[in-house]
């Protein structure tokens, strides 16, 4: 499959051909997105949370972005990356550009994705005129879900409803290539999704954007510290995984494993005169 290019995503969005978009943060993972056909992988700063084990994604740093980016693009090498900007790595339209170039240049992203509306318009125009494909991500924004009053679902009231519209409308206007539509009611979404001219790609915004995403570790069952009621758990990965490391522990104290199938034979005669020699 070859690597889809941003009119190519405009084109699916423009035909009602849903985007699909999962995190990977490593190698084997965005390797198995890439086989299973995922139109584009997020590098999410959720890392923080899913694999590294902080309670929010503020902690997370460039160095952390770059990192797991790289190991990412070695396993993807034809999807269409998008790679978060981490927090504060964006507070200027200096500072983005640096760590928006770096995460291009050094780690191999195809776009970088930051959070906010208006007032952020600025800086993805910056971005975009400087040859940087931005993605916009709008609603519940993770990195300031404090002044959100936490992990909440926004733009249930009407003043809440219209900055969202104008907070879409800002940032397509700006350059912006996609827009993440974040714990926001459907109709809302909808709505959004029917006014700007750029594909939306919602999470707990319901079916009808242009494409949807998930957190990979939720899909899979591999973090169970809270399950958001827009996640639908296609497997259970964690029991399965405690199950075969409760087996390989088993069979270690009881020597079944290694069993001859997974050990090396030496040469009887090597043997004799190994024992002889002593
Ligand atoms: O960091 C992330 O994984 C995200 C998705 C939830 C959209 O931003």
């Amino acid at each position: 499959m070859e690597k889809k290019s941003i009119p190519e995503l405009k084109a699916m969005a423009s035909k009602g051909e849903k985007i699909t978009m999962l995190t990977a943060y490593d190698y084997p993972t965005a390797k198995i997105l890439e086989k299973a056909g995922v139109d584009t992988i997020l590098v999410g700063d959720s890392l923080g949370m899913v694999v590294l084990g902080y309670d929010s994604t503020v902690p997370v740093t460039m160095a952390d972005m770059l990192h797991h980016t790289k190991a990412v693009r070695r396993g993807a090498p034809n999807t269409f990356v998008v790679v978060d900007l981490p927090y504060l790595s964006y507070a200027t339209p200096q500072d983005a550009l640096r760590n928006a170039g770096c995460l291009i240049q050094q780690g191999g992203a195809d776009a970088v994705k930051l959070e906010g509306g208006q007032d952020y318009a600025a800086t993805v125009t910056f971005l975009t005129k400087s040859g940087i494909p931005v993605v916009g991500h709008i609603g519940l924004t993770p990195q300031t879900a404090t002044q959100l009053g936490g992990f909440k679902v926004q733009g249930k009231d009407l003043d809440g409803a219209k900055k969202l519209l104008q907070d879409a409308q800002a940032i397509a206007q700006a350059g912006a290539i996609m827009l993440v539509l974040e714990a926001i009611p459907s109709a809302l979404a909808e709505k959004i999704t029917n006014e700007i001219n750029i594909p939306t790609i919602g999470i707990g915004a319901g079916n009808k954007c242009s494409g949807q995403v998930l957190v990979f570790h939720d899909l899979v069952g591999l973090f169970d510290r809270f399950v958001p009621k827009f996640v639908k758990q296609y497997e259970n990965l964690a029991e399965k995984i405690e199950l075969a490391v409760k087996q390989y522990c088993q069979e270690v104290k009881e020597s079944v494993f290694p069993s001859e199938q997974h050990s090396f034979s030496l040469n009887e005669e090597v043997l004799t005169r190994l024992y002889g020699d002593k």
